[in-house]
């Protein structure tokens, strides 16, 4: 079943509104409008993977929108605790509530790793990531929009694109966390990752980084189902 575009990305606003805080919400704004609006173009550009049972594929707004909402999902609950986040003891209150309660910078490195992750998809590959960060030109953006299929170096493109803002991250988030975030984002292709080298293993790496690969393998697969839209 086809989905209009915007029903997804108005779908993840509104769930980041209810779950995140002010600052990692204000935080990851100021990272997404210097990325390229992608939301909108396949996930998978060669049909390989992201496919629905009808056999379309999802955009990257659904495929992100599936990974929060499968992710927040347990945090939500009463008995779970995840990466550290005691899901809500909060019983009879309303979805609404318990997100308000939940928000932490715990679960802001978790939506922000989600929302981030995929956002280099269709490069910018010719925009040199390492220039300084009030590069006004657009011309990656406009490329990335073009650009016909997804590179495989979108992990490293992400990570480096946020470590190289991670004195703006400081503002709200430990070294330890922003360098958690990095990781994860670095790494979210798993093995595949370009950084990822002969030998990789998640065992030396942090939860964050394989709940995050676990995500996106699990949507890529199309094995989250979200009942209802
Ligand atoms: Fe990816
Ligand atoms: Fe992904």
């Amino acid at each position: 079943m086809k989905k209009d575009k915007s029903v997804f990305t108005e779908k993840i606003r509104s769930l980041l509104r209810e779950t995140m805080t002010q600052e990692g919400m204000g935080l990851l704004n100021n990272d997404i409008i210097q990325l390229p609006e992608i939301w909108d173009r396949p996930s998978s550009s060669t049909a390989k993977y992201h496919k629905r049972e009808d056999g379309s594929v999802q955009t990257i707004a659904e495929h992100t929108y599936e990974m929060l909402e499968a992710a927040i999902i347990p945090h939500e609950s009463p008995r779970f605790e995840l990466l550290g986040i005691p899901g809500s003891r909060i019983k009879k209150e309303g979805r609404k509530e318990v997100k308000r309660q939940l928000r932490s910078t715990a679960i802001d490195m978790v939506c922000a790793s989600i929302v981030l992750h995929d956002t280099l998809k269709y490069g910018p590959e010719n925009i040199d990531l390492l220039l300084p960060m009030d590069h006004g030109g657009d011309d990656g953006k406009a490329s990335a929009i073009k650009r016909k299929h997804t590179t495989t170096k979108h992990p490293k493109l992400i990570a480096d694109f946020v470590s190289r803002r991670r004195t703006l991250y400081a503002d709200h988030y430990t070294e330890t966390q922003t360098d958690m975030i990095i990781e994860a984002l670095r790494f979210h292709a798993g093995k595949w990752s370009p950084d990822a080298g002969k030998f990789f293993t998640f065992r030396t790496k942090s939860p964050l980084t394989f709940f995050l690969h676990f995500l996106d393998m699990m949507s890529a697969g199309n094995k989250i189902k979200l009942v209802g839209g």
